[in-house]
């Protein structure tokens, strides 16, 4: 039996006959007890999640709809790498929604209110951008693309310059660090490693990462903010925009983590709600072996978030096509696994093969409709002794308004 009570929610409405935080039918399990259900919703909120499936099997969606109950149920931020503008409307409700249903109409009261501290950063917008000066010698190397191995000439100009700019003026703007006087103590004559760091620095200076004076907040501020999410929108048709944003994103998070931990080992008291990292198309931030000092940068981070973060209450949930195109050190790291349809067997053997369990444990994600899944680990917590086989479950459609970063295939219906 259920101890489930009517609870009153923040903008003062009844939820009705039971406690929110039904992304499933069957998860978390019908009829279960309140505090089985905490249990279960403290796993997936406070643990690392993977989410896979193949394209269209309803991934982004099933994201969206735990986004949707973190955001109305729990105190937990979230934070999303959004490569498709898939969530750039996450703070509207869809448009759509049946509202004669008593939980959609209760939703989209709720969401007028909640919606509005979720923060959606693009780079047209108020909030966006990368301040040069917060950088790290180790990010600035790596966002100028240099190794400082294959590319020594160039890498040792930026040390001397950097070196230089330290004794002198500090570090403001990119602007000012390529307008340094660094480059007129050079001696005259052809140096051509120097005229190559130099237009390494334009090229990147270019890109639309960097803070702009006249904009609100910088890409760092928007993490300081009581928003109870924050969607870095990272559509922008540029590896190099989307790989030193997503980094800095990561650190930024990284060393808010670090702070508070020192605030709350110092107070001893104090709340310390975590954050979840949501990475759409994850195998593009965290593949097998990442190339370039960019994407590199990008996959420790998200390395370390993995295997480091939960000490800092930060945790991650990655979206991914295939399993196999992700880090091994990051794939091993998920404690909850929701499998949606899958079609090729290579990608279950890899599950098979990271998770151990009884071999074709996953072979129902053969014949799935979209939203259905299977749902495994730490999320089955709910069940007392958790079951070895994973549970099918149904995921409800989000009732936030979808991006559509992904085109619709209406145009190929018959005509009339
Ligand atoms: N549970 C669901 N119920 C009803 N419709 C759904 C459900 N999940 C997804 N859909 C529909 O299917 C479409 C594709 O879903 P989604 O974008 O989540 O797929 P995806 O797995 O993320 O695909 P891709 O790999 O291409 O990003 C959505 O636009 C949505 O309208
Ligand atoms: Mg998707």
């Amino acid at each position: 039996m259920s101890d489930d009570k009517p609870a009153n929610d923040a903008v003062g409405k009844s939820v009705g006959a039971k406690l929110g935080f039904d992304v499933a039918k069957q998860w978390p399990a019908r009829g279960t007890a309140r505090s089985a259900k905490d249990r279960a919703v403290q796993a997936l909120v406070a643990g690392h999640t993977l989410i896979v499936g193949q394209s269209r099997s309803g991934k982004t969606i099933t994201a969206r709809r735990i986004i949707e109950e973190i955001i109305n149920w729990t105190q937990a931020r979230v934070v999303i790498l959004d490569p498709n503008a898939d969530f750039r409307f996450l703070n509207e409700v869809d448009p759509n929604l049946d509202r004669k249903i008593p939980e959609n109409e209760f939703f989209a009261d709720r969401w007028s209110v909640l919606g509005k501290e979720i923060e959606i950063a693009t780079p047209d917008g108020g909030a966006w951008g990368i301040k040069w000066g917060e950088l790290s010698k180790r990010e600035m190397a790596a966002f100028l693309g240099l190794t400082g191995t294959d590319d020594f000439g160039e890498y040792s100009h930026f040390d001397r310059h950097y070196k230089y700019q330290e004794k002198d003026n500090g570090f403001s703007t990119l602007d000012a660090f390529k307008s340094s006087k660094y480059f007129e103590t050079r001696p005259s004559g052809e140096d051509e490693d120097l005229e190559r760091y130099r237009l390494r620095l334009e090229n990147v200076a270019q890109l639309g990462v960097w803070w702009k004076i006249g904009t609100d907040k910088d890409l760092d501020s928007l993490f300081e903010g009581t928003n109870r999410a924050v969607v870095v929108d990272l559509s922008k048709d540029d590896q190099q925009v989307r790989m030193i944003t997503a980094a800095r994103t990561l650190e930024a998070l990284w060393r808010q983590g670090e702070k508070r931990r020192k605030a709350f080992l110092e107070s001893g008291t104090g709340a310390w709600p975590g954050t979840l990292v949501v990475i759409d198309e994850g195998h593009v931030f965290a593949p097998p072996a990442p190339e370039g000092p960019q994407k590199r940068l990008v996959c420790e981070r998200i390395q370390r978030f993995a295997d480091q973060g939960k000490k800092l209450n930060l945790y991650l949930m990655v979206v991914t096509q295939q399993p196999g195109k992700l880090h091994r050190d990051v794939l091993s790291e998920f404690n909850n696994r929701i499998i949606l349809r899958v079609n090729e067997r290579r990608s279950l053997k890899v599950l098979e093969e990271t998770y151990g369990g009884f071999r074709g444990r996953y072979d129902g994600a053969l014949t799935f409709e979209q939203g259905e899944a299977l749902v495994e680990g730490a999320l089955l917590c709910d069940e007392d002794p958790p079951p070895a086989a994973p549970r099918g479950v149904q995921f409800e459609k989000s009732r936030s308004k979808e991006g559509g970063g992904t085109p619709k295939p209406d145009w190929a219906l018959p005509r009339e």
